[in-house]
């Protein structure tokens, strides 16, 4: 499963600004505004959400975590089967709030190759990048911890680490698509991300505590 590329991921966590019909509503919004603009966006739902959001609207879906297991007897996991059963394309991998072993991230990247699912491995430095890199994931995204949900824009507070992550990324497969996230929230952070190298940006309290979330995202759009 490939995404199309340059992307606008929104991961809406577990706000409550993102619960229940409101996540069905934002998803509704990403979905106007990408028919809209033309622009690729994919939207994470909270992980209660998922088959109910992926069914209802029809808009690409990433599951924000999955378990490392076989389908069976692991009470409230979320195993890739199940995930793509409920209709997401793919899913986050180790993001900074939900951190994985590396064995399980690999785990997770081999079995979601034999289940044509997409994964976003989350980062927190060039390192870690690049040795997630060996892993083969379809993509990366790089996220300063310390800029989540900061409204600091990675690309302006951080620009190198952006710029060596896509580097060390290439340089090992050039097919890894390499994103960017962590306080962004205009369309100038999103020119700003792209302009150094990154493919695509993962956000989420920049559109989900928004007054009006649909201007946000036509705001982001305009950086694409
Ligand atoms: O998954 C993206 C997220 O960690 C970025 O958070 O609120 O800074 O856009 P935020």
């Amino acid at each position: 499963m490939d995404i199309k590329t340059p992307v606008i991921i929104l991961n809406v966590k577990a706000y409550r600004e993102s619960s229940g019909a409101k996540d069905l509503e934002l998803a509704k919004i990403c979905k106007a505004v990408m028919d809209e603009t033309g622009v690729s966006i994919v939207y994470c739902p909270q992980q209660v959400d998922l088959a109910w959001v992926a069914r209802e609207v029809a808009i690409p879906c990433l599951a924000q975590h999955a378990d490392p297991y076989s389908p069976g007897s692991r009470t409230g996991s979320s195993v890739l089967e199940s995930i793509k059963d409920a209709g997401a394309v793919g899913t986050l991998v180790n993001h900074s709030e939900h951190r994985m072993l590396v064995s399980d991230i690999s785990e997770i990247i081999q079995k979601a190759q034999t289940l044509d699912l997409f994964t976003v491995v989350c980062t927190n430095n060039t390192p870690v990048s690049k040795a997630v890199a060996e892993l083969m994931p379809s993509s990366i995204a790089i996220e300063p911890p310390d800029l989540i949900g900061s409204g600091i824009p990675v690309s302006k507070a951080d620009p190198d680490i952006v710029s060596n992550s896509v580097n060390a990324v290439k340089n090992i497969n050039e097919d890894i698509v390499v994103l960017c996230g962590a306080g962004i929230s205009t369309g100038e952070d999103v020119k700003a991300a792209i302009e150094l190298g990154a493919e695509g940006v993962l956000l989420a309290s920049g559109v989900v505590k928004a007054r009006d979330p649909k201007r946000v995202l036509e705001d982001l759009a305009t950086g694409i």
